[in-house]
């Protein structure tokens, strides 16, 4: 696939700098990879890049331990930009200096440019940049010309265009540096010669060749969540492969109000896929019964979904592959491109072992923003196209206590209206999660004249980038005031709402 598309390399030093890095080099419209620190320049060549950006990292070069990279690649005569730790490592290896000047910069600093330079051509003398570091580059490496400084920092920015050496101290990749895209642009296009082919209409013709190639005349099996993942994965391999692709849909019991509706209108009315749903809410409320404890939930209606899975699969024959809706930060924490790994939280937990399939991973390569563009360019409703995550187990964890289904259906109630009021205010995309709980509490209050004495309903809104961290979402007093009303009046059973104001950490998103 990558051979379809000119490729730049983007060397991991640590936390999330890499693939913020190589999400903007795909916004530039070229492909991106990340590999790790440890990858030989030879390892490196083998792939062909255009170019390679060595990425930022929470150590400092002079750490016990500093990840490092094979210096054999500043000879490899493919251009190399190094941003921050990666332009200190870059220097320190090429003979330039590195040191604890005790003037680290930490937030927007004014960087002065050398508008004759190549990598800042154009730049205004005085421009606003990201900076954090601790040390701070002294002297460029032989060779290279210092092209921007700060009030701070003598070496900003170099460049030795001989060499094709590159190095930023500031962090291009990140908004709060307002010329950063246009920087990385001169380096994709001027420097590597970088062609822009990598758009979402490329990307989708690519993988669809590739699922052929790879399923021939076979049979391909693809479990639906509801979820954007797996609902891009099956319209891709549909796409691919047509009436050989089988999906099945495992309705739990436990998923969101109109999810299974959805699913039915999208793929088996809209794109005429070979549906199987399964509905199954009885074996789940069966199977969690009196069951109060979270991780024992997550692990009975991950076993039973897994079970009924093999049971739908043993009946459609001659199924050769499975499809699953592997994205590439999976890929890249699972350490290998090669290795992609079966989520272990993902409702579909392990591979039935007898079945012997084949694994298709149609966006193996591709980042969520590039998943939901994929999806919408396969005209996939935007309702699932940008819906919201959603825990495997679904509202079992979202019910504390009991799970049964008369609890499930006041959370489903009252759910819906939380997801349509925060749609109607315009802010699906904006927030992470939105969501409501059922607490395992009872309250007072009072309907009319008479004493109720019934659930509460919490109501949760976070935002997140990742869902490691999360801080409850300023939702307006309206929005707030309205759901209340809402679920109140139009579901049964629920006399008082709660607003969730914890961050994550300490709490977590969900209540379970
Ligand atoms: P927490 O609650 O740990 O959640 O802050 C982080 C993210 O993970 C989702 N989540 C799950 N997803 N199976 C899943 O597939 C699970 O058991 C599970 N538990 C939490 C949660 O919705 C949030 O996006």
């Amino acid at each position: 696939m990558a051979a379809e598309f000119d490729t730049v390399l983007v060397v991991d030093f640590g936390a999330q700098y890499a693939q913020l890095i190589a999400r903007r080099v795909r916004e530039a419209h070229v492909y991106s990879e990340i590999v790790p620190h440890s990858s030989t320049a030879a390892e490196m060549r083998r792939r062909s890049p255009k170019g390679i950006v060595l990425s930022g990292g929470p150590n400092s070069v002079y750490a016990d331990e500093a990840p490092q990279v094979d210096p054999a690649l500043y000879e490899l005569g493919i251009p190399v930009l190094g941003i921050c730790y990666g332009a200190q490592l870059l220097v320190q290896q090429l003979g330039g200096e590195v040191r604890r000047t005790g003037s680290g910069e930490y937030g927007r600093t004014e960087l002065r440019a050398d508008p004759h330079s190549i990598l800042l051509s154009q730049w205004p003398e005085s421009t606003g940049v990201w900076m954090s570091h601790a040390d701070s580059i002294v002297a460029a490496p032989p060779g290279a010309r210092t092209i921007a400084s700060t009030a701070d920092v003598a070496v900003a920015a170099f460049e030795s265009v001989a060499r094709g050496l590159y190095g930023v101290q500031f962090h291009p990749e990140v908004v709060h540096t307002p010329r950063g895209q246009e920087l990385l642009k001169r380096f994709l296009f001027d420097i590597c010669a970088c062609r822009p082919t990598w758009t979402h209409t490329s990307v989708i013709e690519a993988a669809i060749d590739e699922v052929r190639a790879t399923v021939g005349d076979r049979r391909v099996l693809c479990a639906l969540s509801g979820g954007v993942d797996s609902a891009v994965t099956a319209a891709l391999v549909h796409k691919a492969v047509g009436d050989q692709l089988s999906c099945v849909f495992v309705d739990t019991g436990l998923m969101r109000a109109g999810e299974a509706e959805q699913v039915e209108e999208t793929f088996r009315r809209q794109f005429g896929v070979d549906l199987h749903h399964v509905k199954a809410a009885d074996r789940f409320f069966a199977a969690l019964r009196g069951v109060v404890d979270p991780e024992q939930k997550r692990k009975i209606v991950g076993e039973l979904f897994i079970r009924i899975f093999e049971e739908v699969a043993a009946g459609l024959p001659g199924v050769a592959y499975l499809a699953q809706g592997t994205l590439y930060p999976d890929v890249i924490e699972s350490g290998t491109a090669a290795a992609a790994t079966i989520k272990s939280h993902h409702n579909v937990g392990g591979l039935p072992e007898d079945m012997a399939l084949g694994l298709v991973e149609p966006l193996r390569l591709l980042f969520k923003d590039e998943v939901r563009a994929v999806g919408e360019e396969l005209g996939l409703p935007e309702e699932i196209v940008w819906r919201q995550p959603f825990p495997g187990p679904g509202l079992a964890v979202r019910i504390v206590g009991a799970v049964t289904p008369e609890r499930a259906a006041i959370l489903r109630a009252a759910d819906a209206i939380v997801l349509d009021e925060v749609r109607r205010a315009g802010l699906v995309r904006e927030l992470w999660q939105s969501f409501a709980v059922l607490p395992a509490v009872r309250a007072v209050g009072v309907m009319g004249d008479e004493r109720t004495y019934d659930y509460p309903i919490v109501v949760r809104a976070v935002t997140s980038d990742d869902a490691m961290t999360a801080d409850w979402a300023r939702l307006p007093y309206e929005l707030l005031e309205r759901l209340s009303s809402r679920i109140i009046n139009e579901v049964d059973g629920v006399n008082r709402v709660t607003y969730d104001i914890t961050s994550k950490p300490p709490g977590t998103i969900e209540w379970e």
